[in-house]
């Protein structure tokens, strides 16, 4: 069943997220230091009549990179042109792209950090002096050319700024980090989506959701799309606590907002791994997850809960994980 409130798989769901997606920086809720920031850059790169500095965004999925990027272009009133790190795969796709660009455009390229080396070395250029070197023609009869591009703004979105080459990270002037959000931007958030979708929601059953959305406006527009059909076949179509908490318990989103996979993968080291230390493929292998899937979006939010920790050793459970399981340690171990 691919019903599950939390993926890596954003294509899906790709209509429904931009139908619901903030056009202008204003719009987009949270992220007040990153957008302050943003602000001040655009206006001044408009002043200037210069393109803007290129700008990284990273952090966990779902959090509003793909959003913002959007938002820069329009706020810059230029053209996006979108493409996506694994996409890229000889350096004709990346001259197609750049080929087509206007001055002052923006090119988003997601995933930035899964292009391949061998492109990301053609950027350089590309980034540092608007200037495309390419090699034309085959083996005797090659040659070098350089074609000068119009100023444009990359803007490049990662879920691991890490796994970035530093050559290509300090080609970015502007680095953004983006966090969590609150419960109360969430709501903010979910109570927008109510609007855009024009489906009623009351205070209590937005702030159940927001609580439950494991700091992620994806989770949280996913939740409300969810509930809006739990309201519509049980209900009134509006969302009230009572269907806001019998569809969470439905869906077996907990308190937290931790859903089965979360709970297999603490149980799993609890049980399997007497609460660790072991290391991420242990834990992949024995929940059936890809390693990826649990370092980009599992694991990062049982980290900020404090649930799970991370030793040189491995992966451990903490005392609050127990607690939060209801599980006596002591029965436990082995
Ligand atoms: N600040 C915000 N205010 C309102 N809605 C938001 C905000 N940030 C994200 N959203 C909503 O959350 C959804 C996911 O956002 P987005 O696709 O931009 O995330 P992402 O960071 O690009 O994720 P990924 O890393 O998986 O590509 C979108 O539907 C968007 O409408
Ligand atoms: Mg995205």
């Amino acid at each position: 069943m691919d019903e599950r409130i939390i993926t890596n798989n954003k294509i899906e769901e790709d209509n429904f997220e931009s139908s619901i997606r903030p056009i202008s920086i204003d719009e987009y809720i949270g992220q007040a230091e990153v957008k302050e920031n943003l602000k001040i850059f655009i206006r001044a790169s408009k002043l200037r009549d210069e393109s803007l500095d290129h700008v990284l965004l990273y952090g966990p999925p779902g959090l509003g990179k793909t959003t913002l990027a959007h938002i820069i272009a329009n706020e810059l009133e230029k053209n996006i042109k979108t493409a996506s790190g694994p996409s890229i795969e000889k350096s004709g796709d990346l001259a197609a792209i750049l080929s087509t660009l206007e001055p002052g455009d923006v090119l988003f390229i997601d995933e930035i950090h899964r292009m391949p080396r061998y492109i990301e070395e053609i950027l350089y250029p590309a980034m540092e002096d608007f200037s495309l070197d390419i090699i034309v023609g085959s083996d005797g009869n090659s040659r070098n050319i350089k074609i000068d591009l119009p100023p444009f703004t990359l803007v490049g979105a990662t879920t691991r700024a890490g796994d970035l080459s530093s050559p290509l990270r300090d080609r970015f002037g502007i680095i953004s980090k983006l966090n969590y959000y609150t419960v109360e931007e969430l709501d903010r958030i979910i109570k927008r989506t109510s609007k855009v979708l024009d489906v009623e929601i009351n205070d209590n059953a937005s702030l159940v959701l927001a609580k439950r959305s494991r700091g992620t406006p994806r989770v949280a527009n996913r939740l409300f799309k969810r509930v809006r059909d739990f309201a519509l076949v049980m209900g009134n179509g509006k969302i009230d606590l009572e269907i806001a908490k019998l569809s969470l318990n439905r869906l077996k989103v907990d308190e937290l907002g931790l859903d089965e996979t979360d709970k297999q993968l603490l149980e799993s080291i609890i049980f399997k791994f007497n609460g660790g230390p072991v290391g991420i493929e242990a834990i992949a292998a024995s929940i059936g997850e890809e390693i990826t899937t649990i370092e980009d979006v599992y694991e990062p939010y049982l980290l900020q809960l404090g649930l799970l920790k991370r030793t040189p050793r491995g992966r451990m459970v903490t005392d609050k994980a127990y607690e939060h399981l209801k599980i006596d340690k002591t029965d436990t171990l082995v």
